[in-house]
């Protein structure tokens, strides 16, 4: 075996392996590169979503010709002055983007400096494709033609144009909500697509979210131990069945970082159901000594000097902004009633669709025509009203003492309860409320220190493999605080002594895999307090007055005053309202009053 030197063609095309993953890569290494290059407008052209042509062009500073055919070359970058590689503030440092990107397709420079004439340098798959001047404004465009036809193996894995063009339209997105000074331009196939000019970021975001955030989403700011993070995210009751619309940025850099991704789901934990995402364009400023962004070729993950600092930042600041909000989320939504009224019920999350598209369509102005899904829906309801309309009513004869959510006024299908407050008719859905109710008592007790716990009999042993005990022993106290006594026994068991009360009869093997698991996953204590949030609100769901049970007046009240004055009882555990009013204004809308 004699051990050789690789020539640079074929070290640049194993590193455009780990950098030129699909055209949405290249795209993003070039506006990355423009961006570095100080542009205040970078205009983006692509053909078949980018497999034919990516075109990069800007207003930066440009290069000389010298400039140029050093940018070519591999491990050149005029990005990091006095190696400083801790302390990077541009998008690039690596050097191997452009040589990369020739390695696996047709690429043409083309450059001019301010005062000097243009120039332009093709590089044909690794191999110098001639070159010659240029007529170009001040900057640069790079041209990109015929991605990976040369290279049957990555072609392979490419998708269809339209996805590989949904691709670069995202990582256009978040590189133009990480710079919202700079103008974009996008175009697809000679047509244009975007038109961003400079903004502040709150106004690029909202341009590139969906508007409906300016009534269902939640501006944040908030700081701790020199970091700050600022942005918006959705109300738990505007979701999506994809995580699509998940947009995070440490120090204007645009990540797909699992501890952020995990502290913004760990933040929604038991106000969204599992299979449903939020909404959020988050913003994380932190020390540049504080975070490494060199772990990634692509540069789109990060690694924190202190994770639990910056999760618990997260968590805990999304969190509070969520429960500041918990009580007026619901009564927020009467903003668009009388089509609330009409397309607001929760739509049924599994079976139908693909469970895209977001949970209200609260725009429409007349009352919108049932979907598919919705009369399914529909035609339960009235199944379940059949037999014979199971409503019971009360004189509506004393005056109404102002209580929010009204005077319980009867039952409905032994599942609502119709309630008139001052301001309008209220109804809840009492499943989901009383749920709700039982989550956050348990919660409470927890957080009043007075967590039951409840001794075993005789210790149980659970076996685990050796690091889920090293994780597990490292959380004991933290598990302790919840209940749950487990030590460690021998190098791949431990020994439970009590589990919180509230589980009742639990599986404590499987209760320990499952939070060992969890532990592996998100790592750090918060997930554990997420944990047992979850394992809650399962025994909440099951715990809790059942929809179709008959309610006195009494008890129907006892329900309304204690939502009241609990958090977050705007919504179930899963997200979805456990009331909704329809104002008096609403109601003579209804009615063609006004
Ligand atoms: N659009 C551009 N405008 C000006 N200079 C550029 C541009 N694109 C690339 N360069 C120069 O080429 C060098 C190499 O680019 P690249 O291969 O992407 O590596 P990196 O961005 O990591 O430095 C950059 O450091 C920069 O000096
Ligand atoms: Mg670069």
């Amino acid at each position: 075996m004699s051990i050789r030197r690789l020539p640079p063609e074929l070290i640049n095309r194993i590193a455009a392996g780990e950098v030129v993953e699909r055209p949405a890569s290249a795209l993003k290494e070039l506006v990355e590169n423009a961006l570095d290059a100080g542009a205040t407008q970078v205009a983006v052209r692509l053909h078949a979503g980018g497999l034919e042509l990516i075109e990069v062009a800007d207003d930066g500073c440009g290069m000389t010709r010298d400039e140029m055919r050093l940018s070519l070359e591999r491990h050149a970058t005029s990005k990091l002055p006095a190696d400083a590689i801790d302390r990077i503030t541009s998008f690039g440092f690596r050097g191997e983007a452009l040589p990369s990107i020739a390695s696996v397709a047709r690429l043409t420079l083309e450059s001019r400096v301010r005062g000097a004439d243009g120039w332009r340098i093709e590089i044909d798959h690794g191999m110098p494709g001639g070159e010659g001047p240029a007529a170009l404004p001040p900057g640069t465009r790079v041209k990109v033609e015929g991605l990976f036809d040369k290279v049957p193996a990555r072609r392979k894995f490419l998708r269809s144009p339209r996805s590989e063009y949904a691709a670069c339209l995202d990582a256009v997105k978040r590189l133009a909500m990480a710079r919202s000074d700079v103008g974009f331009t996008l175009d697809h196939d000679g047509r244009r697509i975007l038109t961003l000019a400079p903004a502040e970021p709150p106004v690029r975001v909202a341009e590139l979210l969906t508007h409906e955030l300016d009534r269902h989403g939640i501006g944040i700011d908030c700081a701790r131990e020199g970091m700050r993070l600022t942005g918006v995210i959705s109300l738990p009751t505007f979701n999506r069945g994809v995580a699509d619309q998940q947009f995070l940025f440490v120090n204007s850099r645009p990540v797909k970082d699992r501890l952020l991704v995990g502290a913004l789901r760990g933040a929604y934990r038991d106000l969204i159901a599992r299979d449903r995402h939020p909404i959020a364009a988050l913003f994380l400023e932190i020390p540049l000594d504080e975070v490494d962004v060199n772990v990634h070729p692509a540069k789109t993950e990060v690694r924190f000097r202190d994770p639990s600092a910056v999760r618990g930042l997260i968590i805990g600041g999304l969190r509070h902004a969520l429960d500041e909000e918990s009580g007026r989320s619901a009564a927020r939504e009467q903003a668009a009633a009388p089509v609330m009224w009409t397309t607001s019920l929760p739509l049924p999350h599994s079976g139908g669709g693909r469970g895209e598209g977001l949970s209200y369509s609260p725009d429409g102005q007349a009352l919108p025509n049932p979907s598919r899904e919705r009369e399914g829906l529909v035609a339960e309801r009235q199944r379940l009203f059949e037999p014979a309309p199971a409503a019971r009513a009360e004189p509506a004869v004393e005056p109404v003492p102002s209580f929010p959510l009204g005077v319980a006024r009867g039952q409905v299908a032994a599942t609502y309860i119709v309630a008139e407050a001052e301001d309008g008719l209220v109804i809840v859905d009492q499943h989901a409320a009383h749920e709700r109710l039982v989550l956050e008592r348990m919660r409470a007790a927890r957080e009043g220190g007075a967590v039951a716990r409840q001794a075993l009999l005789i210790p149980e042993v659970v076996e685990l493999d050796e690091p889920d005990c090293d994780r597990l022993e490292a959380a004991a106290a933290d598990l302790a605080d919840l209940g749950l006594e487990a030590e460690r026994f021998g190098p791949t068991a431990m020994l439970v002594r009590s589990v919180p009360a509230a589980l009742g009869k639990t599986d404590a093997a499987k209760l320990l895999a499952d939070l060992a698991a969890e532990i592996a996953e998100l790592g750090g204590p918060m997930s554990l307090r997420d944990k047992l949030d979850h394992v809650a609100a399962t025994i909440a769901c099951h715990g809790s007055v059942r929809a179709g049970r008959v309610l006195s007046v009494a008890e129907m009240n006892a329900l309304l005053r204690e939502m009241e004055v609990t958090p977050r009882s705007g919504q179930c555990n899963h997200g979805r309202p456990t009331w909704v009013k329809l104002g008096h204004g609403e109601i003579e809308k209804l009615f063609g009053r006004r």
